[in-house]
């Protein structure tokens, strides 16, 4: 059922975000195509981690996350694909709450304070609480994910 699951979703467009931490001082950084929104009141969003990579670890063992709201290809595939320790490498970044990374290319981000954690299967929710959030950047072009690849939106 799992490659059910994965055929059909690969036809099914989905926004894609870099979710950042620090993590006992180090920088983490993830690709991710399951954040979403939850609540308005209080202000909840989400994401999935693949607890089969130990992609949770970081998450429930730090206070929050940034959601960063990248519309750059290169940058999305370094977060999913580079070795975790060089991924910072030559990114810019600035601090937000706790000292959290904000990729200093993103177009908008959001910093949440972690609110629950799950674990569901083989993937944990990691649910925020938004303390802020912002947009860096007037001028951008979001990228959808689909059948393996960004696309840009065109209307
Ligand atoms: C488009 C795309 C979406 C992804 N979405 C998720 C996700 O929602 N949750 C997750 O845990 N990993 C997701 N991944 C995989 C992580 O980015 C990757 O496992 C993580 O960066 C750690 O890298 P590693 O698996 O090489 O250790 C996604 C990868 C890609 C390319």
């Amino acid at each position: 059922m799992s490659e059910t699951i994965r055929s059909i979703m690969r036809l099914f467009p989905l926004g894609v975000v870099v979710i950042t931490t620090k993590w006992s001082d180090n920088l983490v950084g993830m690709t991710v195509n399951t954040f979403n929104s939850l609540s308005l009141n209080p202000p909840l969003i989400l994401f999935a981690a693949d607890r089969t990579k130990g992609n949770d670890i970081p998450f429930k063992e730090s206070n929050g996350f940034v959601v960063n709201f990248i519309d750059n290809e290169k940058i999305l595939d370094a977060f999913a694909f580079k070795p975790v320790k060089e991924r910072f490498n030559g990114v810019k970044f600035f601090e937000g709450f706790e000292g959290l990374p904000i990729l200093a290319d993103s177009y908008a981000y959001m910093e949440a304070k972690k609110y629950v954690t799950y674990d569901i299967g083989d993937h944990t929710l990691i649910v925020g609480e938004v303390v802020n959030g912002k947009f860096l950047r007037d001028n951008f072009e979001p990228l959808v994910y689909y059948n393996r690849n960004y696309w840009k939106l065109r209307r």
